[in-house]
């Protein structure tokens, strides 16, 4: 029987941080997969989740299962932080997964049973696992220009553009802040505008938000879907705690869908059970539970968001730091775009050849597309990187 299998595609992040491990010069530089770093190129567990971690060893009694769709405290404390109080609760369903990607893969097979017909909409480009992920249930996706090659920042218009094809009944796949690959980010008066669009289309909103905090504050990266939350009368919310508790291998994630009453919110609520069911059954607990302690103990939570606060401020200024060397390097404002970005990620706009001559020239590694993961740069490395991409686009 397993003869009959096909090698699948490898991932080419996961694949690109075997490359970089197996390359033996000490000069290496990682700016591929998509994990925060400090300046040491460690990645620390964060001192309130240390804490809560104490202090559920001394605490927890039982290892015995929890409900299917997880805690109701989890669900509470999530919602609080995505949805704060855009939606009434009495129409919020929710249900804890394994990480973001679990969220992600529930909330499409929710959606391919509600609807088998629907199209889920994605940006030109997403995070390549939305695309396996659609392509591994079956579900029809059409891609919406996002992203101009050229400028590195939003194509808004071309968005909107491609965003009048939606048909009633469509889901659109959008990233809650932080876009992943791209860096670029809608304001606040082009949230609005999508979402009137989408109001008009008769569209669901899907939002994927996996690094809220990281991008303008806890809040503002939360605005895109506080406003969808409060006018859409259904929408479907994967979020992810991998990125802002740093505790990704944890797998922490909630599926959070809105229904258009407290009668239709129980069956939401009822088939994303279901889904954990056939699935996996229950859902990892022990990053959930830490979640919502730092969440619910107020000095935990004041250390979470000043210690989130410094992660974010710090890739700002790494963000800044990259623009400035390479304005000074190239003699252009080509790369000013990476001060303006948000996020882990920027897209710097290179070519293929020239991301592999960084590669097999410099060992400097990023992602085909020219992604690169902030949290990489350093102040040693940010000088070589700068020189090395003059000199490849010269
Ligand atoms: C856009 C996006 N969504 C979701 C996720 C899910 O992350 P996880 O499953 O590790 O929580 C990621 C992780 O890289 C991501 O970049």
């Amino acid at each position: 029987m397993l003869n009959n299998l096909k090698p699948l595609p490898a991932d080419k992040i996961l694949m690109l941080s075997g490359l970089f491990r197996a390359d033996e010069r000490s000069t290496k530089i990682d700016l591929g997969v998509g994990v925060y770093k400090d300046a040491s190129g460690h990645t620390p567990i964060m001192r309130a989740v240390k804490k809560a971690e104490k202090q559920l060893w001394e605490t927890e009694d039982t290892k015995t299962y929890t409900s299917l769709p997880g805690d109701a405290g989890f669900h509470k404390a999530m919602a609080d932080v995505v949805l704060a109080d855009s939606v009434d609760r009495a129409r919020l369903a929710c249900c804890a997964t394994p990480g973001g990607t679990g969220a992600i893969h529930n909330v499409l097979e929710t959606i391919k049973m509600a609807n088998p017909d629907t199209t889920v909409w994605v940006s030109n480009p997403t995070w390549g696992n939305h695309l396996s992920i659609l392509k591994h249930l079956g579900i029809k996706f059409e891609a919406y220009d996002y992203f101009d090659d050229d400028t590195c920042a939003i194509d808004f218009t071309g968005m909107i553009a491609s965003l009048q094809n939606v048909q009633a009944g469509d889901t659109v796949l959008l990233h809650g802040c932080c876009h992943n690959p791209t860096g670029a980010n809608l304001n606040q008066t082009q949230w609005n505008q999508v979402a009137d669009l989408l109001l008009e289309k008769g569209a669901t909103p899907f939002i994927d938000i996996a690094y809220q905090g990281f991008g303008d504050g806890l809040d503002n990266d939360a605005y895109g879907t506080r406003l969808l939350a409060s006018k859409f009368d259904e929408m479907m919310i994967a979020a992810s705690c991998s990125k802002n508790f740093g505790i990704y291998r944890e797998r922490t994630g909630i599926v959070l869908a809105i229904s258009a009453d407290a009668d239709a919110a129980k069956i939401t609520q009822g088939t994303l059970s279901y889904m954990n069911r056939q699935n996996f059954s229950f859902p990892p607990d022990h990053g959930a539970r830490l979640v919502t302690m730092v969440l619910s103990d107020p000095a935990l939570r004041a250390d979470w968001e000043a210690e989130l606060e410094e992660v974010r401020s710090g890739m700002l200024v790494l963000r800044q730091l990259l623009a400035d060397a390479l304005r000074s390097e190239t003699g252009s404002d080509r790369f000013g775009f990476i001060a303006e970005h948000r996020g882990m990620f920027s897209r710097l706009g290179l070519t293929k050849d020239q991301v592999l001559e960084l590669r097999d020239t410099h060992a400097i590694y990023m992602v085909d597309d020219s992604r690169i993961n902030i949290a990489g740069l350093n102040r040693k490395n940010v000088p070589i990187i700068a020189k090395a991409v003059a000199s490849v686009i010269s």
